[in-house]
Order: structure tokens, then sequence, then C-alpha cells
């Protein structure tokens, strides 16, 4: 029996229209997931996620919402379990980054930052985790950064940074809370990876620093967190719980 293979299972990943989460969305179709592709309604790249996962011969369906209104999130897990059957493996990779100076930082970039990537991340977790909870089954994979464990010297993005390590706090206290109850929780921590995330100009001389900085000497390739998402998503990581999975040539070892 393969235990990484995914056949048969149901997943829902938010921020599958672009980066990471549509590289992890396509490497669970690759190991046999049918996908519910949640995204801002509109995003653009949803389609080019869904092609992919027909292209791995697996169903798509895209749904349409916003991670900091629970209610939408509620409404588009629904309508997958509707289509879909029970869902037993959700990944949140929806998120924002941006910078400024911590010392003038207006409170608006602060608080939406907070609001996606970290209230938004709990509202998707409660949502998931209520009904694999009531199952007594089901796999959770939060995105969280490097920037949770460690600073990067001329990345102003304090906000940024207390969100990540937030999620990481919040992954591990859900897994010990989830842990009794057939529900495993983990989270991804990429390092500098090759995304449009990445190619805001403002980051670009940064970028290329980064880069220079990691043992591996380059970016990270948005499928190279497919294999970490598969594992941890799959059977084959059934006694991984609270797992922080640095996915990063090296960044955090040195
Ligand atoms: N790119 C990197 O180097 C890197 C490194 C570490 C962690 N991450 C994390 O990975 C995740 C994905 O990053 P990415 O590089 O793929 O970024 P991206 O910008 O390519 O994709 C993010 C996706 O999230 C969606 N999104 C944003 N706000 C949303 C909202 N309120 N509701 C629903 N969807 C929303 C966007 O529409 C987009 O499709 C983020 O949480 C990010 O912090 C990225």
């Amino acid at each position: 029996m393969n235990r990484f293979d995914l056949s048969g299972k149901r997943a829902f990943v938010t921020g599958a229209g672009s980066g990471l989460g549509q590289a992890i969305a396509i490497a669970l179709a690759e190991a046999g997931a049918d996908i519910a592709c949640f995204d801002l309604p509109g995003a653009q790249g949803q389609g080019e996620t869904s092609a992919a996962i027909a292209v791995a011969g697996r169903e798509a369906l895209v749904l349409g919402g916003d991670v900091t209104d629970p209610a939408s999130i509620e409404a588009a897990f629904d309508r997958a379990e509707r289509a879909f059957g029970d869902i037993d493996i959700a990944v949140n990779s929806a998120g924002i980054a941006n910078v400024g100076a911590a010392e003038t930082m207006p409170q608006a970039q602060f608080l939406r930052m907070m609001d996606i990537n970290l209230n938004g991340l709990f509202w998707s977790c409660q949502v998931e985790g209520r009904r694999m909870l009531a199952r007594g089954r089901g796999a959770i994979l939060n995105m969280a950064s490097i920037c949770g464990s460690t600073a990067i010297p001329g990345l102003e993005q304090v906000h940024y940074d207390a969100t990540k390590a937030a999620v990481i706090r919040l992954t591990k206290s859900l897994a010990a809370e989830w842990a009794g109850r057939g529900v495993r929780v983990n989270c991804l921590s990429p390092g500098f990876m090759a995304t449009p995330m990445n190619s805001r100009p403002e980051v670009a001389e940064n970028v290329r620093t980064f880069a220079g900085m990691t043992p591996m000497k380059r970016m990270g390739l948005p499928h190279e967190v497919g294999g970490p998402a598969v594992f941890l998503s799959s059977d084959a990581a059934s006694y991984c719980t609270g797992v922080d999975l640095n996915i990063d040539g090296g960044f955090l070892s040195i």
C-alpha cells in the first residue's frame, strides 16, 4: 500500500489561485485528490489551477470568498462537501505580504495583515476543523514562513513576521487541542520562493540578496512545496501533528 497516495480523498485549498496554494492544489491532485479551490472572487489564476488539476485527471471546483469573512469560508466549504462529499484535507495558503518601517507603519496596514494572515487563517481552521472533528478524521495544513522563526536583515515586515510566528504557535496549539479527536494540524515554513508575492518590485533587490544568503544559493520553486504538502496531508504522516516543516534550502539551519 502506498501511504502517500491521496486517491479518493478530497481537499479544500485557500489561496489556490496563485503561487504556493496553486502549487499545492496541483500536487495534491497529482497524488490523487479532488480539489476545491478557494480564492478571492475572480482570482485570475483559478482557471490555470483547475486546468492543471484536470490534466492530473482529478476534479476541480472553483470557489470564491474571502478568508476575512468566516461566512464566506463556511458557504464555500459546504458547497465543496455537497459537490465532492466529506473533505479530508484542508490547506490554508491565502495570505498577503508587504513592507513598511515599524516606527511609521499605519494602523490600517498592520491590522489588514493581521486580518488576512492570522485571523483569516484561524477562521479557515475553525470552519474546516468543526466538520473534521464531527467525523473524527482530517488533516489541516497551514502556511507559515521562515519569517515566523527569524527576522531577515533588511526586510522591514514586522507585521508579516508576527502573523507567521502566530501561525506556527496557533498550529501547534490546535494540534494539541485536536490530537485526541482524529484531526492533525501541521504547518509549512517556506523560505524564499519564486511566486508572484516575490515578484513585487519593492522586494526585487532583497530577493536577490536572500537567494544568495540561502545555503542552496537559490530561491525555491513553487512546486517544491508540493512534496512536503502531500506528505503531511497523507496517511504517511499519520503520527505527525504540530509539525512546522521548513522548506527553505537550509536557511534556518545557519
Ligand atoms: N512566496 C514566498 O516566498 C513565501 C514564503 C513563505 C511563506 N509564504 C506564504 O505562502 C502563502 C502563499 O503565498 P504566495 O507566495 O503563494 O502568494 P500569492 O500572492 O502568489 O498567492 C496568495 C493567494 O492568496 C489569495 N488571497 C489573498 N488574500 C485573500 C483573502 N482575503 N481571501 C482569500 N484569498 C486571498 C490571493 O488572491 C492569492 O491567490 C502566504 O500565506 C505567504 O505568506 C510565501
